[in-house]
């Protein structure tokens, strides 16, 4: 049995985000071909996800101990830490993440939870894991004079990877705000493409 994690960063509800519309399809499909799995939803504006301040820095680096998987931001980490599979899905916002997202990584990304420091530099642990990320974008990115300034997609790759995640298939419903799109169309496209791969997610 796996244990998949899905983390939501988008304040609209379900039928409100393109984004949303389309990765609860994925769970659904997901569901559908792997029921025993557990599926972990994670609604980051309804966590107490905060930036974080100096007192949070000091006391989420150095040593760990039994008591840190309930220190009230390490707890985030631990909970990466023992999914097996992640769905991220999020909107672009001005050419990256929502800031809500950027703030959670901050949480997760945590030396000797996700990753470690080591002589060669620092080593992903997340190893064998595989993620999706899921992004509705206003404009295009993976095409045209914008491809340079994609910075969502390529952050998430970058992280996860960091992390050591090396699996990461993204869904992108593009163009979705330029005037005389068939938004309808393009959504269910990346609908149709993320039901396709939650089948063997
Ligand atoms: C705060 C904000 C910033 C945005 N910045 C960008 C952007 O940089 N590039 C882009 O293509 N679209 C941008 N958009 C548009 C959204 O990415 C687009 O409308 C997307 O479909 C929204 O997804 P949603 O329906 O899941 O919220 C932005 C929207 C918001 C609300």
């Amino acid at each position: 049995m796996s244990k998949l994690l899905y983390i939501k960063a988008n304040p609209k509800n379900d039928d409100a985000s393109r984004t949303f519309r389309i990765s609860e399809q994925f769970i659904k499909t997901y569901k559908e071909y792997n029921p025993q799995d557990e599926i972990i939803t994670l609604d980051l504006y309804k966590e107490k996800i905060h930036f974080l301040t100096l007192d949070d820095i000091n006391s989420i680096s150095g040593p760990k101990t039994d008591s840190s998987k309930e220190h009230p931001i390490l707890k985030y980490a631990y909970q990466f830490a023992e999914a097996d599979k992640y769905v991220i899905a999020a909107p672009m916002w001005n050419l990256g993440i929502p800031s809500i997202l950027k703030a959670y990584i901050d949480y997760i990304a945590i030396s000797g939870i996700t990753f470690k420091y080591t002589e060669q530099g620092a080593v992903g642990l997340m190893k064998g894991k595989k993620a999706v990320h899921i992004m509705a974008t206003g404009g295009e990115y993976t095409h045209g004079p914008f491809s340079g300034f994609e910075m969502a997609n390529r952050y998430i790759k970058a992280i996860l990877t960091f992390m050591g995640i090396e699996l990461v298939e993204t869904i992108v419903a593009e163009r979705l705000d330029i005037i005389g799109e068939d938004v309808g169309k393009i959504v269910s496209e990346a609908t149709k493409r993320a039901q396709e791969v939650a089948k063997t997610f």
